[in-house]
């Protein structure tokens, strides 16, 4: 079966624009952030607190958070490395936090200048003290289906560098397939090895990455596994900026597209929606990679 409703969350203003060439103004972020509301998406991942020479785009973080109209039903997750991002995060009054880990050595090296082992030591007081103050902390573990440099990754290596992050006391992980080479069967078999080492879909996310135009897929054999939270990126914007040929994400008007049609509530405008993002095009000066906001595009 399918669920009735699924939970979409939005990372194009954080792994959308974190990946484009052109740094965009804090303003227009601030005004793609509000469009995405004014669509109906709920959780809108906004920022990184992340070293600002890692990831020059999201260097403007206190300022975006400084000038985002905030409302209780919106929730503005970040991205939070070490306990310098999580300082940052706090005096920004920020209340959902999103840690980052790895299954693969070569990839945490890159994106985290640090050892899985080593990365895992720098979230662990990060998440204590989150929690200690209250905050929601998501764990996304990265090349959950395969790496570029070091190819297949073992489904036990994902499972347990998962479960360590979980049991710092993360409330949701997000399954990233950063590079978007997994499909379907792969996807069901890493929920099922999750589910037996404890962590089940109630506190599971997807994230897919459309390179070899899997996402769509997977994400329908994760539905059918019981997830209900699914990470998308408005038009499908975005990739990594430290991962070899990642890709866009999952565009979220090709999600919507496919869950209208399954009759899956969402809660979002898909015109409001796909405008917004070809507003977002306009402002990057290139065509949005989604089959549905150009299908939906005028003339
Ligand atoms: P490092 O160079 O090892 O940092 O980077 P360090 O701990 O040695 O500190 C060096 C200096 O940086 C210090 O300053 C720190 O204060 C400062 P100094 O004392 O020399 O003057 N510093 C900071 N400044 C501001 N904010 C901070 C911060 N931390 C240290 N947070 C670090 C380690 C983790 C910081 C760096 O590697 C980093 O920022 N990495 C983030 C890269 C990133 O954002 N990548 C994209 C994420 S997307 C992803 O991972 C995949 C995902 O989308 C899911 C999927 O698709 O699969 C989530
Ligand atoms: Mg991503």
């Amino acid at each position: 079966g399918l669920p009735g409703r699924v939970t979409i969350y939005e990372v194009g203003p954080r792994d959308g624009l974190q990946n484009e060439q052109a740094v965009v103004p804090a303003e227009v972020k601030a005004e793609f952030v509000t469009r995405l509301a004014d669509a109906g998406l709920r959780t809108i991942e906004t920022t990184s607190f992340v070293h600002p020479r890692w990831v020059p785009q999201l260097a403007d973080a206190e300022q975006l958070l400084d000038i985002l109209p905030r409302s209780p039903e919106l929730r503005y997750p970040v991205l939070v490395p070490n306990e310098r991002g999580l300082d940052r995060a706090l005096a920004n009054g920020v209340t959902e936090i999103a840690i980052f880990g790895s299954a693969t050595e070569t990839f945490a090296r890159r994106n985290l200048n640090r050892t899985v082992d080593e990365s895992l030591a720098m979230f662990a007081p990060v998440v204590e003290r989150a929690r200690a103050e209250g905050l929601w902390v998501r764990a996304y573990v990265s090349m959950v289906c395969g790496d570029p440099w070091e190819g297949d990754v073992p489904v036990e290596q994902v499972v347990s560098v998962a479960s360590r992050m979980m049991d710092m006391g993360c409330s949701q992980l997000s399954l990233g397939d950063t590079i978007g080479v997994g499909t379907p069967g792969q996807v069901t078999a890493l929920i099922e090895a999750l589910a037996g080492a404890g962590i089940g879909t109630d506190r599971l996310a997807v994230h897919f990455h459309d390179t070899y135009g899997q996402a769509l897929a997977n994400t329908l054999a994760a539905l059918r596994a019981g997830v209900t939270v699914v990470d998308s990126s408005a038009g499908g914007l975005g990739g990594c900026p430290y991962a070899e040929s990642a890709t866009g994400n999952l565009a979220t008007e090709d999600l919507v597209w496919m869950l209208n049609g399954l009759g899956v509530e969402t809660g979002v405008d898909l015109d409001g929606l796909a405008a917004t993002s070809r507003w977002m095009a306009d402002r990057l000066g290139r065509p949005s990679p989604s089959r549905v906001v150009q299908a939906l595009s005028p003339g």
